[in-house]
């Protein structure tokens, strides 16, 4: 190994990884196993866990298992992390309502938007990855080498332009950029009390393309300095980073991947 490919090596480290079996989740735990990590991939669904966690192991010799686990429920959290077998170095998370999220009263116009799905994107977007992190930092912490990588959004950064959606059934709810923004600030607030011995980052991805409307589409891109949306293959270089020591010098920090949405 050259001392780059070793920056960013993760042989031997265990990682984590919530909603690992989504669209983005199964890509950013198949980039930790081609990194050489360990990936546990948690997720409601137990089949689909298993599925992706057989195929990177198959894939890329590592050991990844399948763990799943509903975070919202009561007591989801504390049942995860009392099944997360031996120490831990990563932990990626990636669980949350979308826009996109079918729950009632969630992505609909703001005075139909209800406090109940309210509570439940708070409870999965922002409470999950603050108890997570606090019940897993004595595990990243004895690793040596803790890397906590939240997702956010560039919702998290910059206001919905609602203008973008019209004509579309598509909605962008209150609660969704509210939790995204308050992800980068709980980056900064972990950052600083779980230093030095766990990096706390984040990254805020752009609006990936999946079929969107295609007036939602053109208008969106107009807006992308870069000209188009992002697919989930933009996000493995920028995980790839901030889970190795390739980033060993930055913390607090919340990385726009969004073809520089969010320049202007
Ligand atoms: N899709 C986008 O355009 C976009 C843009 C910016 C940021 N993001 C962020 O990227 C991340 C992944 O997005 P995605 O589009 O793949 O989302 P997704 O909704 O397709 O997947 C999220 C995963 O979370 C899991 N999940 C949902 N409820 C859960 C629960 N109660 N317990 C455990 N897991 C649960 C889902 O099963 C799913 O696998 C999210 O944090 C999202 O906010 C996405």
């Amino acid at each position: 190994m050259n001392p780059v490919e070793r920056l960013f090596s993760l042989e031997g480290r265990n990682a984590l990884v919530t909603g690992g079996t989504g669209p983005l989740g199964r890509v950013l735990a198949e980039t930790l196993a081609a990194q050489g990590a360990n990936v546990t991939v948690s997720d409601r669904d137990e089949a689909a866990c298993a599925e992706v966690s057989g195929r990177l192991t198959a894939e890329y010799g590592t050991r990844c298992v399948p763990l799943a686990a509903d975070l919202l429920q009561p007591g989801g959290v504390a049942d995860l992390v009392a099944r997360l077998d031996g120490p831990l170095s990563i932990l990626v998370n990636n669980a949350a309502f979308t826009g996109t999220a079918g729950i009632p009263g969630y992505a609909v116009p703001f005075e139909e938007q209800t406090d109940e799905a309210f509570a439940l994107a708070s409870t999965l977007n922002l409470q999950a990855p603050f108890a997570l992190a606090r019940e897993l930092a004595p595990r990243l912490r004895d690793s040596g080498d803790g890397s906590i990588i939240n997702v956010s959004s560039i919702y998290g950064l910059v206001a919905p332009n609602m203008g973008l959606y019209e004509g579309t059934v598509m909605g962008n709810p209150a609660a969704y950029g509210a939790t995204k923004g308050g992800i980068v600030q709980l980056t900064r607030y972990l950052a600083t009390v779980l230093s030095p011995e766990i990096r706390v980052n984040a990254f805020a991805p752009g609006g990936i393309a999946r079929g969107q409307a295609e007036e939602f589409t053109e208008r969106y891109e107009k807006l992308t300095p870069l000209g188009r949306m992002a697919t989930e293959d933009d996000f493995r270089g920028v995980l790839a980073w901030l889970a190795s020591d390739a980033s060993r010098y930055v913390t607090g920090q919340t990385i726009a991947v969004d073809g520089g949405w969010t320049v202007w």
